[in-house]
């Protein structure tokens, strides 16, 4: 047995699989976030140990033999978070989460710096590692003095786990601090961002052994000795494990509270000016690309709470059949917008509401408002050399039909969507650990899964989507400068 565990925004997910690579159970906890001032998104590392618990507890009550059975773990984690632990490992302050923007200032001040983005291969983000480390160090100077390690979260997860400092390529390639060709942390980075390299975990490749489990955690769950703790993966390079996107020419879109638009590369082919990011794979020596938007089901989220019904309601007042966008259009960017325009000031907004704008009307430019979002993403992967021709959805935003048919069309793009099963970073993550505890070979593990269905573009309203994303297009510029951030 083996198992997978993906620390996500939302919550905690817990997956074993068999050898085979079956699914035989699945616990989740929820996460909440804390957002105390605008543009701040945080959560305590104190709750993901909480979270998992509940998980592996739960786990251990429906399926005991099994979870006694594990051999291999592999973590997955949401990326870029800033957990900052003191000497005897204590946790310094809340995690800083990726899509907090409150670091705007100083990711600028990186990015002026001509190293990052050469060694890096990637503009600072300010939902990036490093310029956080810059906003504590000028905000918070007692407790940037007592920085002993900064780890990812799902690598706070391995020290609870473990007593292990340590993590891999894959989610070290969004710190800013990693030179993502050489696949080692870069000395002139951390230099430049006021770092040294004793505060960094060690590194692995996502598919190496990274610490093997407590003798105190694996006795509460039943385990041997001696279980495997694989380097595992950022989520979305997670994700791509559990989807066989390790091939050049796969990708996937997820629709998670996230959306990202993810290529795998045989080779590193860096674009920061595009806003792409280009991060290592979780295989050694392979690549990604990506594009990244910050709020997808995020975004549904909001007008959820708004509205006060929930997203499957809203989703069900729209019926599956796509409709012709109306005059409404949605930017989605209530965090800012990483890809196309790294711009952390930017915010949402609803343009061209009318009397008859019902909330129906305004869910379905929710939906479209993402799925162009995505197409602007699919221009900057294309301008950065990867042309797609379909794309495979995962995520939980793809179980709207209305959804993927909008996006479809955005994308123009026949989008597959996997066989029932639970193909996620969780399934990634359980591979990964069984990658490392086996020594199998990553591509004879890490495949597709079987095609269910192929949702296509809806061709009569091809038109009708390309006029209402040029609107789209052209709202950015306009109301570019106008947020009072
Ligand atoms: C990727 C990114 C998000 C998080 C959320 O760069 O910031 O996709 O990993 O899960």
């Amino acid at each position: 047995m083996y198992l997978g565990l993906d620390l996500g925004t939302s919550g905690v997910k817990a997956l074993l699989i068999d050898e085979s690579q079956r699914i035989i159970g699945s616990a989740n906890a929820s996460l909440p976030v804390s957002r105390p001032h605008p543009g701040w998104s945080e959560q305590d590392p104190a709750d993901w140990v909480r979270a998992t618990e509940a998980a592996l507890d739960a786990l251990k009550a429906s399926h005991p033999a099994a979870l006694a059975g594990v051999r291999g773990i592999g973590l997955s984690g949401h990326m870029h978070g800033a957990t900052l632990i003191g000497a005897d490992d204590q946790v310094l302050r809340p995690c800083i989460l990726w899509n907090d923007t409150r670091s705007w200032k100083e990711a600028a001040d990186l990015d002026a710096n001509p190293a990052f983005r050469a060694l890096s291969g990637n503009i600072v983000f300010p939902g990036f590692t490093a310029p956080k480390l810059v906003w504590v160090a000028r905000n918070e100077p007692e407790i940037f003095a007592k920085v002993a390690k900064v780890l990812l979260p799902k690598d706070y997860l391995r020290l609870w786990l473990s007593g292990e400092h340590l993590s891999e390529m894959s989610d070290s390639a969004g710190t800013s601090w990693l030179d993502v060709a050489g696949r080692c942390w870069s000395k002139t980075l951390l230099d430049a961002s006021g770092m040294r390299e004793d505060q960094m975990p060690g590194l692995v490749e996502g598919t190496a052994v990274a610490g093997r489990l407590r003798h105190a955690l694996a006795a509460r769950w039943g385990m041997g000795e001696g279980v495997v703790i694989a380097g595992g993966a950022g989520d979305n390079a997670a994700s791509a494990c559990g989807m066989g996107t390790v091939a050049e020419g796969r990708a996937f879109v997820s629709l998670g509270t996230s959306g990202v638009l993810f290529a795998a590369n045989a080779s590193y082919l860096p674009k920061p000016e595009s806003a792409v990011h280009t991060f290592c794979h979780a295989l050694p020596e392979t690549w990604h690309q990506m594009g990244v938007v910050l709020s997808a089901t995020d975004a549904l989220n909001w007008f959820s709470g708004v509205t006060g019904m929930d997203a499957a309601a809203l989703s069900a007042e729209l019926r599956d059949t796509l409709k012709a966008p109306t005059s409404v259009t949605f930017l989605p960017y209530l965090s800012g917008e990483r890809t196309p325009h790294n711009d952390a000031a930017i915010r949402g907004s609803f343009t061209g509401l009318g009397h008859e704008s019902a909330r129906v009307v305004m869910t379905q430019a929710v939906f479209e408002g993402v799925a162009f979002a995505l197409k602007d993403n699919l221009e900057a992967l294309k301008s950065a050399g990867t042309a797609l021709s379909r794309v495979t959805a995962i995520g939980g935003g793809s179980r709207s039909r209305y959804w993927l048919s909008a996006m479809a069309t955005a994308l123009g793009l026949p989008i597959d969507l996997p066989q029932d099963g639970d193909f996620g970073a969780a399934f990634g993550a359980a591979r990964l650990g069984l990658v490392a505890a086996t020594g199998a070979d990553p591509l004879a593990v890490f495949t597709p899964p079987e095609t269910a269905e192929t949702i296509e573009p809806v061709a009569a309203l091809l038109p009708a989507y390309e006029a209402a994303y040029q609107r789209y297009r052209a709202l950015y510029p306009a109301l570019k400068g106008l947020s009072t951030l």
